[in-house]
């Protein structure tokens, strides 16, 4: 069994040990809890790049909206920590919000041209939140290594810029997206979805493909690619609307003429459940 600490100080005391005593990395997997496949894939990284694996496991209030789904967020913390467990978690840390938000942060991390476009313009302070709490967690854990999924791709970005503005000692590692067997990328919150709306869901994945067929077969302009996606996804009856579709290159830009290596970036209601996915165009055989 991992062991678990709630406290940030007892956590930070029993880490100083593990570095300085018996010089032993620190490998850690930020979470918001409610384990998948796609966290375990995290985890299974952390665990061959390093001695210590470390999970937090806290919802943080400071990323969701009005509005948004904090309060019916996933939560189980028992499974979560069974799941640990089985991937032999060394350290599991779930604070409270009292112990992580003792007063109200009055900090404001903004990272321009970054924070603001794309998730951060339809869910404006959601990326400020992610980054007060990420940059907290990585002073309590001090790790050598980070682990943070493309499937959120926007957010790694931000974290990675984050760490070389502020010279942070940590190494951010991406993992690739998990997908079930069908292509819909592993969410904590497709357990919000019923069977008919899971089905709607897997347009996303379905457009990844249509576009990058597409993009095979010559067609480089972006709107053209963007306009087949939107199409495409629209077609199935769950979906209520697209937030965004867009192209973008390496550092996160709108491109017109796509090139191999640029992504595709989405987020899509499928009823009441917001779902982002992205993908890389350029690398699948279809
Ligand atoms: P959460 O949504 O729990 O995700 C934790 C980590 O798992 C993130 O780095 C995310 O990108 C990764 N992840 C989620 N689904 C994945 C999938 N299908 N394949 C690969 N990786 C996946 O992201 C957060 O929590 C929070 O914003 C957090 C960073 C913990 C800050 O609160």
């Amino acid at each position: 069994m991992p062991t678990l600490f709630r406290k940030p100080r007892e956590i930070r005391n029993y880490l100083k040990s593990v570095r300085c005593e018996s010089k032993q990395s620190i490998g850690f997997v930020p979470t918001m809890g409610y384990l998948h496949e796609g966290h375990r894939r995290l985890i299974r990284e952390s665990k061959i790049q390093n001695d210590i694996t470390v999970v937090s496991i806290y919802v943080n209030p400071l990323q969701f909206g009005q509005g948004e789904d904090y309060e019916r967020y996933p939560r189980d913390l028992e499974r979560d920590i069974s799941i640990c467990a089985e991937e032999g978690v060394d350290v599991v840390f779930a604070p409270s919000d009292e112990d992580m938000y003792p007063e109200k942060p009055l900090i404001n991390i903004e990272i321009k041209g970054l924070t603001d476009i794309l998730e951060g313009k339809f869910r404006p302070g959601h990326f400020n939140g992610v980054c007060t709490v990420v940059l907290k967690l990585f002073n309590i854990i001090q790790p050598d290594r980070a682990y943070f999924g493309e499937k959120d791709y926007q957010q790694l970005k931000v974290i990675q810029r984050l760490v070389k503005d502020l010279s942070l000692p940590v190494e951010i590692v991406p993992v690739p997206t998990v997908r079930d067997p069908d292509g819909l990328a592993l969410s904590s919150r497709n357990t919000y979805l019923s069977p008919e709306e899971r089905e709607s869901a897997l347009s996303l994945y379905r457009s990844f493909l249509l576009a990058e067929k597409l993009f095979k077969s010559g067609n480089t302009d972006a709107n053209l690619l963007k306009e087949a996606i939107r199409e495409f996804i629209l077609k199935h009856p769950r979906v209520k609307g697209i937030d965004y579709v867009e192209i973008i290159d390496q550092d996160l830009k709108p491109v017109s003429e796509v090139k191999i290596g640029d992504r595709i970036l989405l987020a899509v209601w499928v009823g009441n459940t917001r779902l982002i996915d992205n993908w890389r165009l350029g690398d699948a055989k279809v």
